[in-house]
């Protein structure tokens, strides 16, 4: 992230979700609040950048000269796979869990997320933690403000960098209990830490919460930084967060990830690929949305001992 200022990519994520929210006829994920966080003028401000980017990932239709609407629809049908499958498969997670028993869910990277405003019913079973970089959560919360938009009673926001503070030490300095289970999405974040950070987090995470509790996240595979390997929208995305300040550093091998999280005290319960997820959310859909190349997602439940 650029010093001192929110991220990028966490106002293009939401972005994203607001744009297929309302032009999706079928959503894979259906962030009904996320517009909202846009004045009209940001939504024309993101989608005219957005669709500027149609050169990086696919020359050959930029040079046909397509107008705003067209290549910003190409543009989201190449980029906004990535945001959505993750989304939708931590809030089913959740879901499951929630019926499970778990008590707590905590964001961890939160970025413009609204899952505490949008499903208000489920924060009368639920404490829910937003823990973000304090940049991204200060530019948060004073859009909030400016929205009107009072805090559920039971959201909390804890900033944290956590290349310079353990998750376990914010969790403890805020009202999160650790003797109840929680539910954490870690999403769209892993790839943008240094590979110790990451395990430090899971590490800490895992220090942090009940036998009983849950982390989802996902990741990028080592492929996506073999430049031998590595698909072209994957390429151009590394190229254009890193532009952005936000250069992707961190890849797991999901052969090795049971064995790595086993160690940092998570049980693996499951690991999606691209191909799972294909099948998962995108399978005969008619918008030419496909799961993108070396993202995967995990789910890890907490040992009950150790
Ligand atoms: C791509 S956004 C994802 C936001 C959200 N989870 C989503 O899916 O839309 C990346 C998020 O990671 C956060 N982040 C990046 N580096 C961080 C750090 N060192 N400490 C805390 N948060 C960080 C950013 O503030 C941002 O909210």
């Amino acid at each position: 992230m650029q010093a001192g200022k929110e991220s990028a990519t966490a106002l293009v994520t939401a972005y994203v979700r607001a744009y297929h929210a309302i032009n999706a006829t079928d959503p894979i994920f259906n962030d009904t609040l996320a517009s909202r966080f846009f004045t009209p003028e940001m939504l024309a401000f993101f989608g005219g950048n957005m669709a500027a980017l149609l050169g990086a990932y696919d020359p050959d239709t930029a040079a046909t000269g397509p107008d705003e609407a067209t290549a910003l629809a190409a543009v989201m049908r190449l980029t906004a796979p990535t945001t959505l499958s993750r989304s939708r498969f931590a809030e089913d997670s959740l879901r499951a869990a929630i019926a499970g028993g778990l008590g707590q869910y905590v964001l961890l990277g939160a970025g413009l997320e609204t899952f505490a405003f949008r499903e208000t019913e489920l924060l009368r079973f639920l404490r829910v933690f937003e823990l973000d970089h304090p940049a991204t959560q200060a530019f948060k919360r004073r859009r909030l403000v400016e929205l009107g938009w009072a805090d559920p009673e039971h959201l909390h926001y804890v900033p944290i960098d956590f290349a310079t503070r353990s998750v376990a030490e914010a969790l403890r300095q805020s009202s999160f209990d650790p003797s109840v289970s929680a539910f954490t999405s870690w999403l769209g974040v892993t790839y943008y830490l240094p590979r110790e950070t990451v395990l430090g987090t899971l590490r800490s995470l895992a220090g942090a919460s009940a036998a009983g509790s849950a982390v989802v996240f996902d990741y990028y595979d080592l492929d996506a930084f073999d430049p031998q390997r590595v698909a072209p929208r994957m390429r151009s995305t590394q190229a254009i967060t890193q532009r952005a300040g936000e250069p992707a550093v961190t890849g797991f091998d999901p052969s090795s990830l049971a064995g790595e999280l086993a160690a940092l005290g998570w049980d693996l319960d499951l690991e999606l690929s691209p191909a799972d997820l294909q099948t998962r959310y995108f399978a005969g859909r008619t918008d030419g949305y496909t799961a993108s190349e070396h993202v995967h997602v995990a789910r890890a439940w907490r040992r009950r001992s150790g």
